[in-house]
């Protein structure tokens, strides 16, 4: 579908459609974002789908507010510092995930931290002000292409996987935003973006550059592996042994869990970290046993993320 202009009545339309769980592309001043409701597991699992991205990374979380943050994550005195600065604007924080998180799983790519930041683009917020929920958004370009800083390369490069795109003219940054890591005690910049490390320091004191030293963290989708269970993980299994857990798929009998009853591969990538996690539990089982799914379209990606799951554990 052909971009249209940001105006109240598209923006109403694109809040309508998130809200049910559809996908909007929207301006922000970096690059054009890829928006899904943050709090509904299939319409993020539709934006990695849309994407085709071959494996699962964490996604940013836009907000309205400074306000909404409260409510997701655990934001500390630097947060405030950093924010009352350079929010609204292109800098995203990494915090704990509060425990009562109503994000879902996937969103943090079943990590204990959550991304946020809150654009400084007029569409951008009054969409986020309308829709009233946490919009998870990447960029706006299939996996592997660079980042859209117009419709037109929205729609070129997902015109047919989004239900709408807003038109909201050229991104003024045109620069992903830079991604500050607050879960360190130093805090870590693990993307560079326009706001500098210089910028930060003059507010919370040093930081270090993740890209600089092999020793700091990296952003997970650099990593080899993140998210992984303690217990041990048995791939394409038909059934549970004495003692297993049975993550299944599609009509089976027998499971402890199934990710898709009805074999649906965006609604498994939607459970597929909470039930992860909901069968690490050593008290009851001393394995995860998961049936085969099929790698195609966001299969791919639930297969890499079960593969890392499963690897010898160091
Ligand atoms: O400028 C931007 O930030 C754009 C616009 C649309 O806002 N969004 C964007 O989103 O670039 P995305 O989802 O493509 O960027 C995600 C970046 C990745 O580098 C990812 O590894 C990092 O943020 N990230 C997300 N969640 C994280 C987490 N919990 N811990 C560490 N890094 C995280
Ligand atoms: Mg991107």
């Amino acid at each position: 579908m052909s971009p249209r202009p940001a105006n109240a009545e598209t923006i109403a339309e694109a809040a309508r459609i998130l809200r049910a769980g559809g996908l909007v592309s929207f301006p922000t001043e970096t690059v054009y974002g890829l928006g899904g409701d943050a709090t509904q597991g299939e319409a993020v699992a539709r934006i990695f789908a849309a994407k085709g991205r071959p494996s699962f990374n964490p996604l940013i979380v836009h907000v309205a507010d400074r306000t909404w943050v409260a409510g997701l994550a655990e934001p500390d005195g630097r947060f405030d510092k950093l924010t009352r600065t350079l929010w609204p604007g292109p800098l995203t924080l990494v915090m704990r995930r509060r425990r009562d998180c109503p994000l879902s799983e996937l969103v943090s790519a079943g990590l204990d931290s959550i991304a946020v930041r809150m654009p400084d683009h007029p569409v951008a917020q009054e969409l986020l002000r309308t829709v009233k929920r946490p919009l998870a958004a990447p960029s706006a370009n299939a996996s592997g292409t660079v980042s859209p800083t117009l419709a037109a390369h929205v729609h070129e490069s997902l015109g047919t996987k989004v239900d709408l795109i807003l038109d909201g003219g050229a991104c003024r940054v045109g620069l992903e935003s830079t991604v500050l890591d607050l879960t360190q005690h130093t805090a870590v910049i693990l993307r560079p973006g326009a706001v500098t490390a210089e910028e930060i320091a003059a507010l919370i004191g040093p930081v270090k550059v993740s890209a600089e030293d092999p020793a700091l963290p990296k952003s997970p989708g650099q990593l080899a592996s993140h998210y992984a269970p303690s217990l041990p993980v048995r791939l394409n299994a038909t059934s549970a042994q004495p003692g297993e857990a049975y993550l299944g798929f599609g009509d089976e009998t027998g499971v402890s869990l199934n990710l898709s009853a009805k074999a649906d591969l965006i609604e498994a990538a939607a459970n597929l970290f909470a039930m992860l996690r909901g069968l690490d539990d050593a008290t009851r089982f001393k394995g995860i046993a998961v049936a085969p799914i099929p790698a195609t379209g966001i299969g791919i990606a639930i297969n890499d993320r079960l593969k890392r799951a499963a690897a010898p554990k160091h």
